[in-house]
């Protein structure tokens, strides 16, 4: 399937896994790009830039397509060395930056000088046309139903992605909900030009998590989200487990009083315990709604090609047979 998107990253099929943190290592992010579509290693999984050099390295020795890097900028406890990263990604050659949260642009010219393309997840219009206006080659528009940051905003991709349509000229993939072809399909009938999966990818046999993350998964329904940290404006879409409930508590007993110390404990540094030891109830992890659509944990490689099969059945079979003159 050709697309803007796969003609400005150089892949196969318009399929993107988003950056997740403590899962985007570079055997998921190879496993991707190896099978068509675009891998993404999470840059501040990554402890500091050596150690994200290093995971450049290997995912250089387990792909010869292209793959990118994320680069989060969200509110931290201590500010990562950006631009240590940065060096990291341009001399490891990386072609591709996914960059998220605040405004990249202090950063961009390092990344442009470099011949890099650069994606921004935005989870509005407004931030996408300004993501736009600042050089930006293509933004990945998040909905409400979205695992990790949905914004404030809390407008979903039915609505969202035909309104990023009218307003964008660069190119965009719809990300949050995205699971199979059915996705795909709707995606680029709304106007995007391919899609972003995180918590799908999650449940492949490449990700370098622990079994329990993918069974809770494949376990949940569409039912078992939660939004979080709403009263810091850093709401958080998250899977439903005891550290949630306890975080929703202290919300609703502090109310406008709540700071982040005093939910240190459900938030901070809690996912290698989660991804890594498999301890489901140490603390809240990032999950999307579209937990109820996943009900297996396929490879990589069998996922995308589902995926692919399905796009096409649907836009060749049902969707032409809709249209055929009898
Ligand atoms: C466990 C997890 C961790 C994530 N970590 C990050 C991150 O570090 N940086 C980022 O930009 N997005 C992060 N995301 C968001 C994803 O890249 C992607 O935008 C989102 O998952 C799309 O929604 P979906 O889960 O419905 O597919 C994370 C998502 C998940 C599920």
């Amino acid at each position: 399937m050709k697309t803007r998107i796969t003609e400005l990253f150089g892949i196969e099929h318009p399929i993107i896994q988003g950056g997740m943190h403590y899962v985007g290592f570079a055997e998921l992010a190879a496993a991707v790009s190896n099978a068509g579509g675009l891998g993404i290693i999470t840059g501040l999984t990554q402890k500091t830039p050596e150690d994200l050099a290093n995971e450049i390295a290997k995912c250089n020795d387990l792909t010869d397509k292209p793959f990118g890097v994320n680069l989060t900028f969200l509110p931290t406890v201590t500010s990562p060395d950006y631009p240590g990263y940065l060096k990291a990604i341009i001399e490891g050659g990386v072609r591709i930056v996914e960059t998220a949260g605040r405004n990249p642009e202090p950063y961009l010219p390092y990344l442009k000088d470099a011949g890099i393309k650069v994606i921004h997840k935005c989870t509005s219009v407004r931030h996408s046309l300004k993501a736009e206006s600042i050089g930006c080659d293509a933004v990945s528009v998040d909905g409400f139903e979205c695992g990790g940051h949905p914004g404030e905003d809390d407008i979903p991709n039915m609505i969202l992605l035909p309104r990023a349509a009218e307003e964008l000229s660069i190119p965009f993939v719809a990300s949050g909900g995205m699971a199979d072809g059915r996705s795909l399909v709707a995606a680029l009938a709304l106007g995007a030009d391919g899609m972003n999966m995180g918590t799908r990818f999650i449940a492949t046999q490449e990700a370098p998590v622990h079994p329990r993350v993918k069974e809770a998964i494949v376990g949940a329904s569409e039912l078992d989200t939660r939004l979080v940290m709403r009263p810091l404006r850093n709401t958080e879409r998250v899977l439903n487990n005891s550290a949630a409930e306890r975080l929703l508590e202290k919300e609703r007993t502090l109310g406008a009083d709540l700071k982040f110390e005093d939910i240190i404990d459900e938030v901070a540094g809690v996912y290698p315990r989660i991804m890594m030891d498999g301890d489901m109830e140490a603390g809240v992890w990032s999950c999307g709604m579209v937990v109820g659509l996943i009900h297996d944990i396929p490879t990589v490689q069998e996922l995308i090609d589902r995926i692919m099969g399905e796009a096409n059945a649907l836009i060749s079979d049902r969707l032409a047979g809709l249209t055929a003159v009898s």
